[in-house]
């Protein structure tokens, strides 16, 4: 079984630059992406998701539907919401 912690909102909510961590969440994981915020090819954009839910962000990138990106993401997993 999973031993990952469950956070608040509000602790992934206070997580939104590169000082405090760049955490978001997505399909109710919470992933703390602060290391990969500079290797994003889409840049700075990221940005505009921390410390919230990528799912809306994704919507509107449709680059991001295929499965190597959520294998991205999934090395970032630190828990759950
Ligand atoms: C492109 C990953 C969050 C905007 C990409 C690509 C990857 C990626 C792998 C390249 C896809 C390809 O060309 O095949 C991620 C991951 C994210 C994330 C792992 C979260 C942890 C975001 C957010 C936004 C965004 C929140 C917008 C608010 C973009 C844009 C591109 C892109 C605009 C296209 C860049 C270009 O081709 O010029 N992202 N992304 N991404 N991403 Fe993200």
């Amino acid at each position: 079984a999973s031993a990952l912690p469950i956070f608040t909102q509000e602790e992934v909510t206070s997580h939104r630059s590169l000082e405090d961590g760049v955490w978001v969440t997505y399909k109710g994981a919470v992933y703390n992406i602060t290391e990969f915020v500079a290797m994003h090819p889409g840049g700075d954009k990221i940005m505009l998701a921390a410390g919230g839910d990528l799912e809306p962000f994704w919507a509107l990138y449709a680059v991001h539907k295929q499965e190597h990106v959520l294998e991205i993401l999934a090395e970032y997993k630190i828990g759950e919401l």
